[in-house]
């Protein structure tokens, strides 16, 4: 069997994504800003891919409604949600090299002057008490830039959501139980941000609150948990890179009543990369008391009002792509037979199919054309002439197309072109005439290695 390494070191992976057009440091040609990443060509086409594969997991289902709120929101929203009070990190000021850290993480930061200790191990440093501090951006709406004016970059997707819970309920005529998706940008100042795209200062989230009759919500509360991992698991994930974390006391968010994180095992160790919680009735009361407005449902059949309890679950887009590309991530062979591949799971890899002719010629490019136009009418597929068949394998192989198709004077004959797998390098030969049921049978028979 040929000898196969997983990912050990993120910055491999950071390289890759730049030289294929995954991900760019943001404004990098004024030298970078801190945390922000863009997304090229082949990056966006896996993130609509992972977003595609949520919505439609959400919203196929005939109890999930979805919507897209505004970022800015009335300001009250985050005194009710908690956030202008709650959402805050410890942090602490290194009076020596002028470094700020989360005074409960030091043990993952580097000090500034001797980066193999942690900031306060070294004789030099010079802590400060740790003080609050609001993971909330600020800015003003309209001219004035005073008190008055502040807005807040919305830190999570989820209370958009909340405060249009009677509208979605009302006009999509739901009936409790049922759910709201949203997915959209959501802006925290982290602290510490790091690690390529697990945590950032701009991020996707793709969030879903699901609205339960109380004393039914920790059976949904299971149930989710069980759906949610599915998800991850149907986007190709490894089940053995897959684990709950539950919460302890200490843990809990102001507003959970129970929560679990689904873990992933990236380079960096065992990291959140969703998470599911209970989070009662604490959002629609809170937003009942400050706005004035009644956020109660009224159960037809039992004739009962309530205050519905909420299951969320609540996954970065970012962070489930990075643990979607380190999955896929192996350097396989060794020497000048090596080759990097990422083993993407078809149905979320940018391109499914790439054609290839053998060579140059009129005739051959005649038929390549035919054979291109036709996988471009069902499937993402890419073209590529120049190189050898073996070199351009391997650039479909880092960027992770799952099949590579190759028209040779063979097929001119009779018809069939080779279509090369990408994880098992087999090829076969196949009539062109059959070529795409062939290749969509591949695609929903796929399984992660
Ligand atoms: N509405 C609940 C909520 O926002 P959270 O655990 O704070 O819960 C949910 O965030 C998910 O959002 C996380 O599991 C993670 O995937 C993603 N996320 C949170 N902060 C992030 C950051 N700074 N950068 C990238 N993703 C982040």
């Amino acid at each position: 069997m040929t000898p196969s390494k997983e990912l050990t070191n993120m910055a491999d992976l950071v390289s890759l994504s730049k030289q294929r057009g995954f991900i760019f440091p943001s404004s990098e040609i004024y030298g970078g800003i801190g945390s922000c990443w863009d997304y090229g060509p082949l990056g966006v086409a896996l993130k609509l891919n992972i977003k595609d594969s949520w919505w439609r997991a959400m919203t196929d289902r005939d109890d999930v409604e979805g919507v897209d709120a505004s970022i800015l929101m009335h300001p009250r929203v985050w005194e009710a949600s908690g956030h202008v009070e709650g959402f805050v990190d410890p942090l602490v000021d290194c009076k020596t090299c002028k470094g700020r850290f989360r005074a409960d993480k030091l043990e993952h930061a580097s000090c500034g002057k001797k980066p193999s200790k942690n900031p306060g191990k070294t004789e030099e440093c010079q802590l400060t008490e740790a003080r609050n501090f609001n993971l909330m951006f600020k800015t003003n709406m309209g001219p004035l830039e005073d008190s008055s004016s502040i807005v807040y970059l919305r830190p999570e997707t989820a209370q958009g959501i909340f405060v249009n819970f009677d509208n979605v309920q009302k006009t999509a005529r739901q009936k409790i139980p049922f759910g709201i998706a949203q997915i959209g940008k959501a802006f925290r100042n982290e602290i510490t941000p790091g690690n390529f795209i697990f945590r950032t200062r701009e991020f996707e989230q793709m969030e879903m609150q699901f609205f339960v009759k109380p004393g039914t919500d920790m059976e949904w509360f299971e149930k989710w948990k069980q759906t949610r991992i599915d998800w991850h698991l149907s986007n190709g994930l490894r089940r053995s890179k897959l684990r709950f974390h539950q919460h302890g006391p200490t843990e809990l968010a102001h507003y959970a009543r129970a929560a679990f994180d689904v873990e992933y095992e990236f380079p960096i160790g065992w990291q959140e990369i969703e998470g599911i919680h209970n989070r009662s009735d604490f959002d629609l009361r809170r937003h009942q008391e400050f706005s004035g407005k009644k956020c109660e449902y009224f159960d037809e059949a039992s004739k009962e009002k309530y205050l519905p309890f909420v299951i969320e679950t609540s996954v970065g887009c970012d962070r489930a792509l990075l643990a979607v590309l380190c999955d896929a991530y192996r350097i396989e062979g060794e020497g000048e037979e090596a080759r990097t591949v990422l083993k993407l799971s078809p149905k979320l890899a940018p391109y499914k199919v790439a054609v290839f002719p053998l060579m140059k010629k009129p005739d051959l490019l005649e038929f390549t054309d035919k054979v291109y136009a036709d996988m471009k009418k069902n499937f993402r597929a890419t073209y590529d002439e120049s190189g050898s068949i073996g070199k351009r394998y391997r650039r479909q192989d880092e960027i992770g197309t799952p099949y590579c198709v190759t028209i040779d004077y063979d097929g001119l004959a009779d018809g069939t072109v080779t279509v090369r797998e990408r994880d098992s390098m087999t090829q076969e030969r196949v009539s062109a005439t059959q070529l795409v049921a062939y290749i969509q049978n591949k695609m929903s028979g796929w399984k992660a290695e």
